[in-house]
């Protein structure tokens, strides 16, 4: 600003928001697996438009600078980057916390090595059943089930902690402590049970991942029992289904206030579904540094703190508590994104969600529409939406 620049009084009073805790850079949707839950979206980017290394460690270097502790190398399948040594050594030297997030599909042990020689602090795999058949036919990889077996024992040899991720639906909800002892069995020291989110290739996939109701309550009861019989072994993180829910999750923590997404091509985003929200547009780290974006980026701005809200979110106790829970799910359901996130009962549209999980969950379809590019369902199955 120059001398003779006269502040806007509404600029000089806004407060810039706190920096987020962490990043998911989605450094790739290349994924050898296919699973239909996946909540990447429908049209994945291509590998023609991914950033190249020096953006992303540009990226990393700001993300430190923030003050983001957290790093999550995510996709697709980070690994699949050629250079994801380097972003990984990259983000170590500027401080922050790594944490791969991997299929473990595809990483050689040689891979896996240099990874940790370079620092990373973290691994996260995913599981799709404990049963191999079942698990490779979520996957859509043959094998692939084995492979996750052999990645988890390099990863214990090298000595980095190891978070199992099993993402639950109604081809796996009956085998949760099966999952939870493989996970044990794997060295992990944590097991994240995270019942699917309705988004992105998921919602495609509604029809044929939805479990009951009942279906649900038991392995709620499931996860506390192990939560207790094996304390002090094991953390078990759950994230209980929406569509049962009677109050809403606080969505990404509240929308601009903890975590922020990169997309293969740059683009910032609040949450992995914002794109669903059309009328929002997102900026590209491309043109605009990230700390510019976080602070003043329109789309964070949309729905950050309280003051967009509506009744019933506007007047009610909790709405500093999970922030009108998920707007993304809100706009699936209501069509509107304003609206309080329907898994509240107190959302004029919370018995629709109820009664889709119930339509849902009776159907007797088990085709998935695998997640794959080009945004094109699989043409063995036509999906309808019902809402
Ligand atoms: Fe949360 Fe809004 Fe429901 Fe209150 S009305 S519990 S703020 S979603
Ligand atoms: Fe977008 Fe919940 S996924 S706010």
């Amino acid at each position: 600003m120059n001398d003779m620049t006269i502040p806007n009084p509404a600029e000089a009073a806004r407060v810039p928001p706190p920096a987020p805790l962490g990043m998911l850079a989605e450094l790739t949707h290349r994924c050898p697996l296919s699973c239909p839950y996946c909540s990447n979206p429908v049209e994945l980017d291509k590998r023609s438009g991914e950033l190249d290394t020096e953006t992303w460690k540009r990226v990393f270097s700001e993300a430190a600078a923030m003050g983001v502790l957290h790093l999550h190398l995510s996709g697709g399948e980070p690994t699949a980057r050629k250079d994801i040594v380097e972003l990984t050594a990259h983000a170590v030297k500027v401080g922050l916390y790594t944490n791969l997030i991997t299929s473990g599909i595809g990483v050689t042990r040689e891979k896996l090595e240099e990874l940790a020689t370079a620092g990373l602090d973290h691994v996260q795999l995913s599981i799709q059943d404990a049963l191999p058949d079942t698990a490779d036919r979520i996957a859509g990889l043959k094998g692939a089930h084995e492979k996750k077996r052999i990645f988890a024992g390099w990863v214990l040899e090298l000595g980095l902690p190891l978070t199992i991720n099993a993402v639950i639906h109604r081809a796996n909800i009956e085998n949760i402590e099966p999952l939870v002892n493989m996970a044990l069995e794997f060295g992990a020291r944590r097991v994240e049970i995270a019942h699917s989110q309705y988004y992105g290739w998921a919602l495609e996939n509604r029809r044929m991942l939805m479990p009951t109701r009942e279906q649900v309550m038991r392995a709620a009861e499931t996860v506390e029992r192990l939560r207790d019989e094996l304390k002090g072994k094991l953390v078990i993180d759950a994230v209980v289904p929406d569509y049962y829910a009677r109050r809403p999750k606080p969505c990404v923590g509240g929308w601009g206030r903890q975590s922020l997404n990169v997309t293969p091509s740059g683009k910032v985003l609040p949450c992995h579904a914002a794109e669903t929200i059309k009328h929002l547009k997102f900026d590209y780290v491309t043109e605009r540094s990230l700390p510019d974006i976080w602070a003043n980026s329109s789309a964070f701005e949309a729905y950050r703190g309280t003051s967009w809200m509506k009744e019933p979110c506007k007047g009610c106790p909790r709405k500093e508590i999970d922030f009108g829970g998920c707007r993304c799910q809100a706009l699936a359901i209501t069509g509107d994104p304003e609206q309080a996130d329907p898994a509240c009962s107190l959302s004029p549209f919370h018995a629709k969600i109820v009664a889709l999980a119930i339509k849902d969950a009776a159907v007797d379809q088990t085709d998935y529409v695998y997640r794959r590019f080009g945004g094109v369902p699989d043409p063995r199955v036509t999906v309808t939406h019902n809402n």
